[in-house]
């Protein structure tokens, strides 16, 4: 069997918690780590990649809150096989609280789902995201993990959330296409936040030519123009495994856990920068903040 999960560096044991966690956890109450993934480019993989490191860390015993924020274009109830009530939408038209509109998911995971078919949602006011980002703020209190995941493109949502994240996992496909939203997503993100982390997965790779030749390709442009380049966290085969599972409703990992997709996907979960993505002040105060 073709092993395409190379590439990953300094993995932490799924119990083992680093020594700044630990004294962070010691010293002060705790509000969420969050982790944004987004690509830039549609369909690369962002909402499979999301959905199954949400019931990844779940199933280790994280609290783990996913928060769809393909708002109004939202996928990951789907991917999880849920029918949630409520979205994002519901929160920002001040219909309800945000603790009311999530959804239980796989291994106790909670959904905030981001609604689909409504153009106000695609498209938030700064006022509209103001309002959700305090909304929101008390489910960093509830959460140890919080993963969103964004839309395609680099929307105004999608830069507040940078400005205001320790972490971001970029994944994109190995094609030229993909890899130059990726770039566009990473120099951006750099512009609004120089101190962000950034990993990268390559997914739906046919094999492992394709994923050396498109990292190789993506690392020299960023040294190159940007002088700085991303971490490399994973790849994710191409495969039919993934598909089925997105036509069964039930993530890869629990769907066909042996399958090479399931393997590649449980290593990027182990991604050592997930466990210290903890930041000083709350996100989603930041992330407000990132709007004025
Ligand atoms: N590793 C893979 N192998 C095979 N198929 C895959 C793989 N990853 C994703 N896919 C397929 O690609 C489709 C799109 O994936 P996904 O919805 O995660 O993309 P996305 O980046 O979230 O899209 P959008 O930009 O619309 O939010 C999935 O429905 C799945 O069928
Ligand atoms: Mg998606």
């Amino acid at each position: 069997m073709l092993d395409l999960s190379f590439g990953l560096s300094r993995r932490n044991p799924p119990n083992e918690i680093p020594d700044t966690e630990r004294r962070m956890r010691e010293s002060k109450p705790q509000t969420a780590r969050v982790v944004s993934i987004a690509s830039g480019k549609g369909g690369t993989g962002k909402s499979v990649v999301s959905t199954n490191l949400a019931v990844l860390r779940a199933q280790q015993g994280e609290r783990v809150l996913l928060v769809d924020f393909d708002a109004g274009l939202a996928n990951d109830h789907l991917l999880l096989g849920l029918a949630p009530q409520f979205d994002l939408g519901y929160i920002v038209e001040g219909r309800g609280g945000a603790r009311e509109a999530l959804v239980t998911g796989p291994h106790g995971l909670k959904l905030l789902s981001g609604g689909v078919g409504r153009h106000g949602l695609a498209n938030p006011t700064r006022r509209e995201l103001e309002r959700l980002f305090k909304a929101l703020r008390p489910l960093e209190d509830e959460f140890d993990l919080i993963l969103i995941d964004h839309g395609a493109g680099i929307g105004y949502a999608t830069l507040a959330h940078l400005a205001a994240s320790t972490t971001l996992l970029l994944v994109t496909s190995h094609e030229i296409t993909g890899l130059s939203d990726a770039y566009a997503v990473y120099k951006r993100g750099k512009m609004v936040n120089p101190d962000l982390h950034v990993g990268m997965v390559l997914n739906r790779v046919p094999d492992r030519e394709s994923a050396e030749a498109a990292w190789q390709r993506f690392r020299d442009a960023c040294k190159r123009f940007l002088g700085s380049e991303p971490e490399r966290v994973g790849v994710v085969p191409a495969d039919a495994a993934v598909s089925a599972s997105v036509d069964a409703r039930v993530p890869v990992c629990l769907y066909a856990p042996t399958s090479r997709a399931a393997h590649a996907l449980s290593s990027v979960a182990c991604w050592n920068r997930i466990d210290t993505s903890r930041s000083v002040s709350p996100f989603f105060e930041r992330a407000a903040k990132a709007l004025r």
